[in-house]
């Protein structure tokens, strides 16, 4: 087996397979923020990427993508309903993010969490070269980093944490909330979005595992597990490139020649996912129409929202209700020929993706609470001509680094009406302020400079850094 000095362990491998249109079966880049942020970093070191290729049965055998070795794990039918359907996605997931469900707590999901985390600890240290850096992803495996130092005391062990760390009195639910404090502790860096993730992990294990605990690091059987804030970020100059292409710029104007030319495009881009305040939007865009503040021909709203996590119930209730109001919305406001949303499931490569952003003047992202939301800074890269505008949820890690947005709170209806309606009546020189002070923010902060700090904190001789972060 080849073995690599940096290996990357997430849930979820890069690329999905899925069916060409001429019914072959291919590999793409999947959807989702951290295969986002992960890949264009990869292309340039001799890195091995260990994950799941996204069905069941024997792992598939995958070619090299990019240069990046694809190892994948693989589950049974039984460990996808009850390790990723089931305690990552029923039981974690919404737990992080401010129960907004309802979080399931099964002890059959536990056993699975434990079995796969087992498993995937196992391909990584099969994976490390003597010494690698090995460098954990998210909520799925929140084990791995104690299990692989158990495996592999030589190892340099990251853990990063996409989602959002949630304050104690949600996290105190979990039955098993000892053994994932002490799962993710056998790493020598975690790595949090936000400083607020941090805090609140540090005040867990003081709380839980009576161990002193402070915001920056953590003593433990006589190591020292350092924490911190390291907000993910996009590859801005790959964005900005796409949506400089002359293809890409003459698809965003054939877009919105098709979409009949009106004065106001509103987009929004999100994977199905009821964090993401997809109802929230769409009723107060119905209200805007409704009450005659908003003229279907002169405003569209393109509503991109591609499936994820089908098999999981709050997913499928969620679609149900999304596409319901959708319909009502077009049934009651639209005209044979101008729909008042045009409401789109597919997965779409970058290119189009970034037509999209050219095409769009609004950008509406309104989760409810995101970790960080890659989405929005996706549309400030690809604004290269600073025009648009970027109504977005207080509640996305992105708020932070993004005040020039309009921000909004996307439970207050009023409140999203409101900044809706600023952001559509903007002054253009106002808009141009704030598109430009975000994207200088972006063009400093961008997907290497996360990389970069996270890997100088977590690689202290700094070997890897220099290969990961100068551009091949
Ligand atoms: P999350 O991580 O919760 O999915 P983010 O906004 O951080 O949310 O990341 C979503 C990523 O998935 C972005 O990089 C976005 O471009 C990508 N994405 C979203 N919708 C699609 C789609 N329909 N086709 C392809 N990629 C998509
Ligand atoms: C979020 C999570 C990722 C996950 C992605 C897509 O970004 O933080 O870990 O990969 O959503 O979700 P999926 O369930 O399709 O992997």
């Amino acid at each position: 087996m080849r073995q690599s000095s940096l290996v990357v362990v997430a849930n979820r491998l890069p690329i999905d397979d899925s069916v060409a249109p001429d019914g072959a079966c291919e590999w793409r880049r999947s959807p989702g923020g951290l295969v986002s942020a992960l890949h264009p970093l990869l292309r340039q070191t001799p890195a091995t990427w260990v994950g799941w290729a996204g069905g069941t049965g024997p792992a598939p055998s995958l070619a090299d993508v990019d240069g990046v070795r694809m190892h994948t794990v693989p589950l049974t039918a039984e460990d996808v309903r009850d390790h990723y359907e089931g305690f990552a996605n029923a039981t974690l997931w919404p737990l992080y993010h401010d129960a907004v469900e309802q979080p399931v707590y099964h002890r059959r999901w536990w056993e699975a969490y434990q079995r796969v985390n087992r498993r995937f600890a196992e391909a990584a240290a099969d994976a490390a070269e003597p010494g690698a850096v090995v460098w954990v992803q998210d909520y799925h495996l929140q084990l791995v980093p104690g299990l692989l130092r158990e495996l592999r005391p030589d190892l340099r062990i990251g853990f990063f944490l996409h989602v959002p760390f949630p304050p104690p009195e949600l996290f105190m639910q979990l039955p098993r909330r000892a053994e994932l404090l002490r799962g993710m502790l056998g790493a020598d860096l975690i790595g949090f979005q936000r400083a607020q993730a941090a805090h609140n992990f540090a005040q867990l294990v003081a709380h839980v595992l009576d161990v002193p605990a402070d915001d920056r690091r953590i003593a433990l059987d006589g190591r020292e597990v350092r924490i911190g804030a390291f907000p993910v970020s996009i590859d801005t100059t790959e964005m900005a490139a796409l949506a400089t292409r002359p293809d890409v710029v003459a698809r965003a104007a054939r877009l919105r020649r098709d979409l009949g030319d009106p004065t106001h495009v509103i987009l929004s881009v999100d994977r199905m996912d009821y964090t993401k305040g997809i109802e929230q939007r769409l009723k107060a865009y119905s209200e805007l129409i409704a009450d005659g503040h908003v003229k279907v021909r002169d405003t569209v709203l393109v509503q991109v929202a591609v499936p994820s996590r089908e098999r999981v119930a709050q997913y499928q209730v969620l679609r149900d209700r999304v596409e319901r109001e959708v319909g009502r919305i077009n049934g009651e406001f639209g005209r044979v020929g101008e729909p008042a949303i045009h409401y789109l499931t597919q997965p779409f490569d970058r290119a189009e993706l970034a037509a999209l952003y050219r095409m769009a003047d609004i950008m509406a992202v309104t989760p409810l609470r995101d970790g960080m939301n890659l989405v929005a800074k996706e549309y400030v890269a690809a604004r290269v001509d600073d025009t648009g505008a970027l109504l977005l949820s207080e509640f996305a890690g992105s708020a932070a680094e993004l005040p020039e947005a309009f921000l909004v709170n996307p439970h207050d209806l009023d409140g999203l009406k409101l900044t809706l309606m600023d952001a559509l009546q903007a002054d253009p020189a106002d808009l141009t302020g704030r598109m430009r002070a975000m994207r200088a923010h972006l063009s400093r902060h961008d997907i290497h400079a996360w990389a970069r700090s996270y890997l100088a904190a977590l690689d202290s001789s700094g070997s890897l850094l220099t290969r990961v972060t100068t551009p091949g």
